[in-house]
Order: structure tokens, then sequence, then C-alpha cells
């Protein structure tokens, strides 16, 4: 039976069709349907389309509700179309009529847009925590590491002298950048669409300031229209923000497979960390990094994925709508898992110290000796020319002595400035948020 039913029922293909696997899709909106259900119900009792009493049985019965879903028991039957129509379905089994009074003044688009946005304003926030733990993994072994050495390098020849701990530090900062994405997205998910019922509001006075404070959202969508369009252009916003976090994680993950290599031998982990070959006994291989780098490379896809899904839709809802939760739900899960399983392997990273001192990176210091010269009074292109002779005569013999003070530098790691920049955005992701 349909929510929507007149009498007949639709044909069983139809139906599968087009419920799809809304069912279990939909079974993660559950607490929040019924948190927009009881917002909704306070804000009807407070304009006079509910009685005291009736608001008071409404909220016991979506208060057990919810305790349901807390415990884990809650499914969406058979032949019932999606969450909304579940609640309202275990609404009116236990109330009968009162059960039926919730849906004035709504729609089921308005319904889902407020569960998605809470949900979504929820799975932000996690990501901001994981982000968060891995960034302070990142940072404390950047500072453990700041004394130990590796070779930096461009066009993948070695360069430069650099440090595990500008390696970690690297990666520490440049997740700040991608918070600032996300916090953008939070800012954009973080606003109420309730009230704006199929599309176009409702001749009821709704009082949307109030469901605004209920819900604790930052602002509102103001417009009906604009609310409905916020569909697919909330979730985009989201997948950008989950690109470039991926970006960051999917190219660590990448150093970390080039790292592990035996050619490199920078860092390694212990065996229960690697992977072995049904082949070759020898073989302790990255595959966590392998499969992170995959997950973080789909990752980057998901925002494209909702670009054509909705590109060109006419304005209002329409049912291709439903498809964006197939792709957004498994993304913030995948990206969640990515950054946790970062912040466990490097809880066990082993870093070799000793790397810098193998002779084949020796040409590593040639810019430390020409810049030593420069100190002493020799014009850079005479030193640049002495050094590069000796190397192409074979005589070049580094001194090995690095002494960098500039900010962001070797010996200058600056991740207290780091650490203040990723606590002002960390900032705007509320617990309850009021913001
Ligand atoms: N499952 C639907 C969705 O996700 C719920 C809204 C249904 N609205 C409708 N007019 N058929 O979009």
């Amino acid at each position: 039976m349909k929510l929507w039913s007149k009498g007949s029922e639709p044909d069983r293909l139809i139906e599968e069709f087009t419920v799809g696997n809304d069912r279990q899709l939909d079974r993660r909106l559950a607490r929040y349907d019924v948190e927009g259900s009881m917002a909704h119900i306070k804000m009807l009792e407070s304009i006079g389309l509910l009685k005291r009493d009736e608001l008071d049985t409404l909220l016991k019965a979506l208060s057990e509700i919810l305790q349901v879903i807390d415990n884990g028991d809650f499914t969406i039957g058979e032949g019932i179309e999606d969450i909304h129509s579940q609640i309202e379905f275990m609404l009116t089994e236990r109330l009968g009529d009162i059960g039926k009074k919730i849906h004035s003044g709504r729609s089921r688009n308005d319904q889902v847009l407020v569960d998605l946005k809470l949900f979504m304003r929820d799975e932000l926030r996690k990501i901001a925590a994981s982000v968060g733990r891995l960034f302070e993994r990142l940072q404390s072994l950047s500072e453990t590491y700041k004394d130990a050495l590796m070779p930096g390098y461009t066009h993948l020849q070695i360069a430069m002298p650099s440090s595990f701990g500008l390696w970690f530090g690297a990666y520490a900062e440049s997740l700040v950048d991608d918070m600032q994405l996300l916090s953008a997205a939070y800012d954009i998910t973080n606003q109420n669409p309730l009230g704006s019922a199929a599309g176009y509001g409702s001749s009821f006075p709704l009082d949307r300031r109030k469901t605004t404070e209920l819900l604790h959202f930052a602002d509102l969508h103001y417009n009906v229209i604009a609310a409905q369009m916020s569909r697919g252009k909330t979730e985009r916003a989201v997948a950008f923000a989950i690109s470039a976090i991926a970006s960051t994680l999917g190219h660590f993950a990448m150093d970390m497979c080039m790292y592990m290599c035996q050619n490199f031998g920078f860092v390694s982990l212990p065996d229960e960390f690697t992977t072995g070959s049904s082949i070759m006994p020898h073989k302790k291989n990255p595959d966590v990094f392998e499969i992170m780098r995959g997950k973080c490379n789909r990752l980057q896809s998901v925002s494209n994925e909702i670009a054509l899904l909705t590109a060109n839709l006419p304005l209002g809802y329409n049912r291709d709508l439903q498809l964006l939760k197939d792709i957004i739900f498994p993304a913030t899960t995948t990206l969640i898992e990515c950054l946790d399983m970062c912040d466990f392997m490097l809880a066990h990273i082993r870093v070799n110290r000793d790397i810098i001192n193998d002779s084949k990176y020796d040409y590593l210091f040639t810019v430390e000796d020409v810049n030593r010269m420069v100190l002493d009074g020799v014009p850079f292109r005479e030193a640049y020319k002495t050094v590069g002779i000796q190397v192409n005569e074979g005589r070049y013999r580094p001194t090995r002595k690095v002494s960098h003070t500039h900010i962001g530098s070797i010996g200058n790691l600056s991740s207290s400035d780091i650490k203040a920049k990723m606590d002002r955005v960390m900032s705007k992701f509320g617990p309850e948020s009021n913001k």
C-alpha cells in the first residue's frame, strides 16, 4: 500500500524498478527522518494545526521509533516504498488517525531534502573528525622525524635534501586546504529546506524559522524553489570536498607504495601490515596503500557522476534525484574508511633514518655546497660552475651539512602555525552546531 494510493497498486515490475535499492539506502536516513518529523510537528502545533495532546502522543510514538532505530532493529517493510512511508506507516499503526495528521504542510520532497541535509551534516562532521586525527598523527610524525633527512626529487630525479619531518608535515598542511573546502560544503549543507513542501511552499502559515532552530540549522534556504534546487547541489559541494581530501590521501598512498619499494627503502611496516604473494615467498606488498590509492582515485569521480546525473534537469523535483543517494552514501563511508586506515597504518610506520647516508644520494648536497661558497663571497654562477665541474669529473664529495632556517623549510617546520590554521577551520564544525 502506497502513501499516495487511491485504490489501485502499481505493477510489481514498475514498483521494483522505481524503488530500486532505496529501502536499503533509506535506512541510513531513518534517524534523521524522525528528527525532521519531530521538528515539523512541534511547528505544526505552534501554528494551531495540531493540538497539544496530539503533539505529545505523536512525539512519544516517534521517540519509541527512534529507540527501535537506535537498537538496530529498524527495517523498511516489503511493499513500503521508502523511509518516509515506513515511519508514517508505523505511526498510523500505533496511533490511528493522529498518525495521519503528521504530513500536513509537507511533502516527501522536502522531507527527503531535510533528511539528507541532516545526514550529510553528520557525515561532514565525521569526515572532519577523521581528518583531524590523521592531521595530528602526521604532525606528530613530522616532529619526531624532523632531523631525519630524506632525498627530495624533481622530475623523479634526486634533487635536494628533504626530511621525513617536511614530508609528513606537507600532508598535514595540505589537509588544511581540503578542510577549507569541507567547511564550505558544511555551510552549504547546514541550511534548512523544510517547508518547501513539494518545491513550491504551502498555503499553511508554516513557521520555518522554528524548524530551523529546532534542527540546529545555521540558516535556511529561504526561497522554496532554491530549497528544492539544493538537492544535488549540496551533494555536489560535498563531493568536491571529498574529492579534495581523496586527492591528498591518494597522493600520500602513492608515496607510501613507492617509499616501501626496495629500490627506495625509505619506510617499512611490520609484516602484519603487508600482504604476501601466492608464488613469490619473499613478497611483502603494500596492498593497503594500493587499495587506498584506487579508492581515492574513484572518489574523485563522484562529483562528475553527480554533475552528469543532475545536468539540465527540469526545475522542481524529478525522480532522478533519488539516485543521488546511491552515489553520495558510499562515498562518505569510503572516505572515512580510507582516512582511518591511513591513520592506523601510520601508527606503525618505521622510518629509515640513515637513508641519506647512501652514496647514491651524494648529489643531493650540491646546492648546499654551492650556497656555502656563496656565503664565503664567491658569486653564485661561479660557485655553481665549480661544483658542476667537480660532478662532471667525478671529483664531487658532499659535505653533507644542511642548514635550512627559513619558514617552512627543513629546519623550521612551522608546525604550530600550521596547527593554528587547522584549528581555525576545525572550529567551524560544531558538535551540535549552532554555529
Ligand atoms: N525516494 C524519493 C527520493 O529519494 C523520495 C521522494 C519521493 N517523492 C516523489 N515525489 N515521488 O527522491
